[in-house]
């Protein structure tokens, strides 16, 4: 990992991010957590930071990009990465799909699993980071990756693991800010292509996918640190074979 992206974090905005609203963390919580092979300790330790206020970090409400680009699926297996506070997972397990959410953040996963306790929502969260959990290959009918903060890698790691397990005929949803400008990243300590975008992703798809959607929309965020997000950057594509 590069000096200067140990300490830095540049999504101030996942979900409707709302760092004033929400319930205090169960720090008690994480019995049904399942344990996997957390990304780099540098990594957890900076977003377990970021999650340990008393007040959730996101607004708790599901993504607008989710439920718009599944509104047309079939329920089935879904792997939520870079789940954070688990409002997405918590909103597809409502919709009968069969979720797992992994995230590199057990502080994150507590939260969300606690939530999911309190609605009685099952999930399989797995303390992990993505390229550590050594998922089954083309093993879920949807997996959806809303503003995740995977580091790009000689080899296109994050994106391949992305990839490989979505199940044929499945769907792969990548959504994310548009990229800073290099002045723009370079204060706050990062460069915009230290981080897996949706265009990464978009590069790597051969004849075996169909990009359904590629394109940058308008987003509406009235509350919260994201609010500041006016467009996201959106990819779907489905896997033939
Ligand atoms: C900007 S937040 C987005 C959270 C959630 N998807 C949302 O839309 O609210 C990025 C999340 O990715 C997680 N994360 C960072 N690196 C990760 C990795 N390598 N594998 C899995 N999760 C990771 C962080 O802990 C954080 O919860």
């Amino acid at each position: 990992m590069a000096e200067h992206e140990t300490a830095t974090l540049p999504f101030d905005a996942g979900a409707d991010a709302d760092a004033g609203a929400g319930a205090a963390a169960d720090a008690g919580a994480g019995v049904g957590v399942e344990a996997g092979a957390a990304g780099s300790s540098a990594v957890e330790a900076v977003w377990d930071q970021r999650y340990s206020g008393p007040d959730r970090l996101w607004s708790g409400q599901p993504n607008g990009t989710l439920l718009a680009e599944t509104a047309g699926l079939a329920p089935g297996r879904v792997l939520d990465v870079g789940c954070g506070e688990g409002a997405d997972a918590l909103w597809l397990a409502e919709q009968g799909w069969q979720v797992t959410a992994l995230d590199v953040s057990r502080v994150a996963l507590e939260r969300a699993e606690a939530e999911g306790r309190r609605r009685g929502v099952d999930v399989a969260w797995l303390h992990s980071g993505l390229v550590e959990a050594a998922l089954a290959p083309r093993s879920f009918e949807l997996v959806s990756a809303q503003y995740p903060a995977l580091f790009r890698t000689p080899g296109n790691v994050a994106e391949h693991t992305l990839m490989d397990v979505v199940a044929p005929g499945g769907t792969l949803l990548v959504v994310h800010h548009p990229a800073p400008t290099v002045s723009e990243a370079k204060v706050h300590g990062f460069h915009p292509d230290d981080y897996v975008s949706p265009a990464n992703v978009a590069a790597l798809l051969d004849d075996k996918w169909v990009v359904e959607v590629d394109e940058v929309r308008p987003r509406h965020v009235a509350t919260g640190a994201g609010s500041h997000h006016t467009h996201d950057v959106v990819l779907r594509a489905r896997r033939l074979a």
